[in-house]
């Protein structure tokens, strides 16, 4: 009998487009992981709402988003590729689970902290809750792993809290989640200012290579990277946080070790350095970007696999559910 695999749930914010560090932090890693796992993974739309959207754009780039997860390599017929606000599930345990959060562990996110410092005029309760309904995200589908960078481990952290919590009331209800983090690519820093994550709200368009960037942007944004002023391409985050954020792209697409890479770049300025990062960027990127431009003329097809798979993952998500509210008593008839 084969033996039944376990579940891998994961899933990204439907805002624009993705960076360079979704790709190498999580999408790239979610690929080669889906053949061992059976795999969820979400558009995540519900979370999007926290920050003010344009309905239109909005809608675009959350479908866009579902193109990406497939032109990455995510097959929707062997993963359930589906988005989050289509299955009401993840609203009504995010619910039952605010009640099982304390408000002391959801002052402690520094995520919250961060987004609530920069959107002065709209800190709402959704943003306060967030990590809650990731934990609801997680926990309906019984995953056992969930990839992502190295910015969503507390929240990843919450969730089992919040699972083992409810398990220690309730009996056996949730499996406890494992993060995956990967060791490279989990933390891909901006090209402007590698002290800071590489994010898609970066002021500087510079920053954060998209992956819809073509050739020549990718290639000129590495050339702009910020480095330091030695000439030694040498690993060292601390006092060469730039450089060592160039190692750590290059590393993660070409599969190379950091001392290889050091190796290679021996005696070699950093312009050589930064242009050969860019061209492997670019090769690793245009594929993608082709598959992609193919499926955003395939409505049809991209419209049936969302359909099939928001039943598919809804079926999962309600069997949980049920469990849920008959264990906390809510009334049946
Ligand atoms: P989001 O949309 O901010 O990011 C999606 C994924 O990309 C990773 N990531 C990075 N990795 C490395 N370097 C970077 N610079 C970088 N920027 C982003 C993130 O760690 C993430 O894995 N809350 C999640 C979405 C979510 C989710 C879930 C994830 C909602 N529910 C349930 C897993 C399970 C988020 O905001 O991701």
């Amino acid at each position: 009998m084969e033996k039944e695999k376990k579940i891998l749930y994961s899933g990204m914010q439907a805002t624009n487009t993705l960076t360079l560090g979704n790709y190498l932090g999580a999408l790239k890693n979610w690929v080669h992981l889906s053949e061992e796992y059976d795999c969820y993974y979400g558009v995540m739309d519900l979370h999007s709402l926290t920050v003010r959207q344009d309905p239109a754009a909005f809608r675009k780039n959350a479908k866009s988003l579902y193109a990406l997860y497939v032109a990455a390599g995510l097959s929707p017929e062997e993963n359930i590729l589906y988005f989050q606000s289509h299955v009401s599930a993840h609203a009504e345990l995010a619910w039952i689970l605010n009640c099982f959060t304390y408000m002391g562990e959801l002052n402690r996110m520094t995520q919250f902290k961060d987004k609530a410092a920069k959107h002065t005029d709209n800190v709402n309760a959704g943003l306060y809750t967030y990590p809650v309904l990731m934990a609801a995200d997680i926990l309906l589908y019984q995953a056992d792993l969930v990839p992502v960078g190295a910015d969503q481990k507390q929240h990843l952290e919450i969730c089992r809290d919040i699972a083992a919590r409810f398990n220690g009331i309730y009996g056996d209800v949730f499996t406890i989640p494992e993060p995956y983090i990967a060791k490279t690519g989990a933390k891909i820093q901006s090209l402007s200012d590698p002290e800071k994550k590489m994010s898609k709200s970066d002021e500087n368009p510079n920053g954060a290579v998209l992956l819809l960037d073509d050739r020549d942007t990718v290639l000129r944004k590495f050339k702009r990277a910020v480095t330091d002023s030695e000439s030694e391409v040498r690993f060292d985050p601390e006092t060469k946080p730039g450089v060592s954020n160039l190692i750590n792209i290059y590393s993660c697409v070409t599969g190379r070790s950091k001392e290889d890479i050091e190796k290679e770049f021996e005696g070699k300025g950093y312009g050589d350095f930064k242009a050969a990062v860019g061209e492997v960027v670019a090769d690793e990127l245009a594929p993608l970007q082709k598959r992609y431009n193919e499926l955003m003329t395939e409505k049809t097809y991209l419209e049936e696999r969302i359909r099939e798979n928001d039943q598919k993952a809804s079926y999962a998500a309600n069997k949980t559910l049920r469990k849920v509210r008959k264990k906390v008593g809510l009334t049946e008839v």
